[in-house]
């Protein structure tokens, strides 16, 4: 049986260097390569939780589907589709927050991160400002791969817990009433990954705001190279490439290999830092050149995305309810097939 690989990107701003090169990239090539039905979905949904505002959702969305259509998601090859499109997920959301202890839930690491903020502000109420999306967020996340019958989910490492809650949840059912209902699914994570850095050689993070978005104008990039912290090694001076940001990033984009050896060897050899920023960005800027027109050309035909988006949500739709049926049919004990 064809196998089924789903990822889910929440639309929560600008994506940066860091999205592109830790999730974008490699999620599209494992998709690219990939004998399987893919589906690639925006978890709008799940950004609801943090963004309440209409237009900056709506632009959230939009966002997210220009960036992957640009970067070269082919939508005839891959499913893509609105999260909110298909209300069988919500359904299904609902069925497998009756499967699991809340206990479970307690554990969850983005909750329990929240909870240990407040401690840490000296509040007497842990729960202070967190809302109940935040605590269920584990459980829609496994309605979304668990409705799709998904074998492989790749992801990021802070992710992982989510994975093995959705898988815990599908054996728990599967073994309550003795069938293979749901599919257990399995993250692909990627354990060598190295953490892009950012303009302060810090993980770049749009809370740390030292990122590079991916589509900023040509001129605004080469301006943010060259606000890359170096330290004050003179143009001639060897360099110390080994903890230079210009290097993690330049590594980044080209691989670990040959290229990014080469680079180093000039460095160290009295690059100076304006010319290995200027060669890192000709390497950024030839990958990110074409898909920045393509995605300038999308954002202005929302109307193109909404189709593809509406396409995609049909085809998602139909998966999803079949799912769904299965499940209701074996709980509720009547045939709705
Ligand atoms: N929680 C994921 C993230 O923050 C996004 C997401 C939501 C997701 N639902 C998913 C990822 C289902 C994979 C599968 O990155």
């Amino acid at each position: 049986m064809m196998k089924t690989i789903l990822t889910g990107v929440k639309s929560t701003g600008v994506p940066h260097l860091g999205n592109y090169l830790g999730a974008i990239r490699p999620s599209l090539k494992l998709i690219k390569n990939s004998q399987a039905h893919n589906f690639m979905f925006i978890a709008d949904y799940h950004s609801l939780n943090s963004i309440k505002d209409p237009a900056a959702m709506r632009y959230a969305t939009l966002d997210v589907a220009a960036t992957y259509l640009a970067c070269g998601l082919d939508p005839e090859q891959v499913v893509m589709y609105q999260q909110s499109h298909v209300p069988q997920i919500m359904e299904l959301c609902w069925i497998l927050t009756c499967f699991i202890p809340k206990g479970d839930l307690n554990r969850a690491h983005a909750y329990k991160a929240a909870r240990q903020q407040n401690a840490d502000f000296g509040r007497e109420d842990l729960d202070h400002g967190i809302n109940g999306g935040l605590f269920m967020y584990p459980v829609l996340m496994s309605a979304d791969i668990l409705g799709f019958d998904t074998n492989f989910v790749p992801v990021g490492q802070d992710q992982r817990q989510h994975i093995e809650i959705a898988r815990s949840i599908a054996q728990r059912i599967n073994q309550h009433y003795k069938k293979d209902l749901l599919v257990e699914p399995k993250e692909i994570i990627e354990e060598h990954q190295a953490v892009v850095v950012g303009l302060d050689g810090r993980k770049m993070s749009k809370s740390y705001d030292n990122s590079i978005p991916m589509f900023v104008p040509e001129k605004k990039l080469k301006k943010l190279m060259n606000q890359i912290k170096t330290d004050s090694a003179g143009p001639s001076e060897p360099k110390e490439w080994k903890s230079a940001p210009v290097f993690h990033l330049y590594q980044s984009f080209v691989g670990a290999g040959e290229v990014a050896n080469e680079f180093a060897q000039e460095l160290s050899q009295g690059l100076s830092w304006g010319a290995a920023k200027e060669k890192l960005f000709q390497v950024v800027n030839d990958e990110l050149k074409e898909p920045r027109e393509k995605y300038t050309e999308l954002m202005s035909k929302p109307k193109l995305i909404d189709e593809i988006l509406a396409h995609g949500a049909v085809k998602a739709r139909t998966r999803a309810a079949a799912t769904l049926a299965r499940v209701k049919e074996a709980m509720l004990g009547v045939s709705l097939l």
